[in-house]
């Protein structure tokens, strides 16, 4: 089960983010980067050359399957669909997150390619051995369960199947007393892969990766009144703490891009 203080904080968030067109462009300006194509909007830090090295690292053909992995309301895993021909399997916890998610697919023209379900990363409901390569963005931090999230992972995967994924590594020292990323600090995921049947090919930290988190999450705490005009109290309360606390207490080690294989 997953923690319900943050199920029901990304619902909320989810729910409120279609009417806020000032969180759309704090987002786009700082996280997402100019280039990036607004119907494919997200809400992490993956950027339009690092989703295209992905989409290298993935090897996904046309038809075959892949799950993305936490997929929000699934801007990156949706653009890797209509990339690759590949069809795409969104997870997440978030309900509201897969209802919008579907709803996106349609209006992309991609429903036919796609599909979600809810789910958590250590339990993903998902058939055994029944995907070519599995994705995720920022997303796999939050796990309260990293090794069973890892496991989960490869459970699904074929034998030969790509986990391409960006993470953050949590630092221990400053992590321990934060709600959900205090829970379970992995600072290095190899040791978990290695462990649950991966061969890791690449784990590489991303090249300048705290300003764009930095200047996202200060302009969202800066705009909290216009912010919450859009979209209400209990979702910019959310929003403003989980960010407020990631700026004051550093939880973060390195945000990292990996690759691997499932033997
Ligand atoms: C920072 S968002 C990233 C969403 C998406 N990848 C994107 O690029 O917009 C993290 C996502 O992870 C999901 N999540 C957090 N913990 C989870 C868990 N244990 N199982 C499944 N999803 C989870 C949240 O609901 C949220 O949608």
């Amino acid at each position: 089960m997953v923690d319900d203080l943050l199920t029901n904080g990304y619902n909320a968030v989810y729910g409120a983010t279609p009417k806020s067109p000032t969180l759309r462009r704090i987002w786009h300006e700082h996280a997402e980067g100019p280039d990036f194509p607004e119907e494919f909007g997200h809400v992490s830090f993956v950027t339009l050359s690092e989703l295209r090295r992905m989409a290298t690292e993935l090897r996904l053909k046309p038809g075959d399957t892949f799950v993305d992995l936490g997929c929000g309301m699934a801007g990156p895993a949706l653009w890797m669909a209509s990339e690759t021909q590949a069809n795409l399997v969104g997870m997440d916890a978030s309900h509201v997150a897969t209802e919008l998610a579907g709803a996106r697919a349609n209006e992309l023209g991609l429903g036919g390619q796609a599909r979600f379900v809810v789910g958590s990363f250590s339990t993903t409901g998902l058939e055994a051995a029944s995907l070519d390569a599995a994705m995720s963005e920022d997303a796999l931090q939050y796990g309260p369960d990293k090794e069973a999230a890892m496991a989960e992972a490869a459970r699904i995967l074929k034998p030969g199947g790509r986990f391409v994924f960006t993470v953050f590594e949590l630092d221990s020292a400053t992590a321990e007393h934060l709600p959900i990323l205090g829970v379970d600090m992995v600072d290095d995921y190899r040791p978990l892969l290695e462990k649950a049947g991966f061969s890791v090919e690449i784990y590489e930290e991303v090249p300048g990766w705290p300003e764009p988190m930095t200047a996202a999450y200060s302009a969202v705490v800066e705009a909290k009144e216009t912010l919450t005009k859009e979209m209400g109290e209990a979702p910019v309360g959310a929003l403003v703490l989980e960010m407020s606390m990631t700026l004051g207490a550093k939880p973060y080690k390195r945000r990292v891009l990996v690759a691997a294989t499932k033997k």
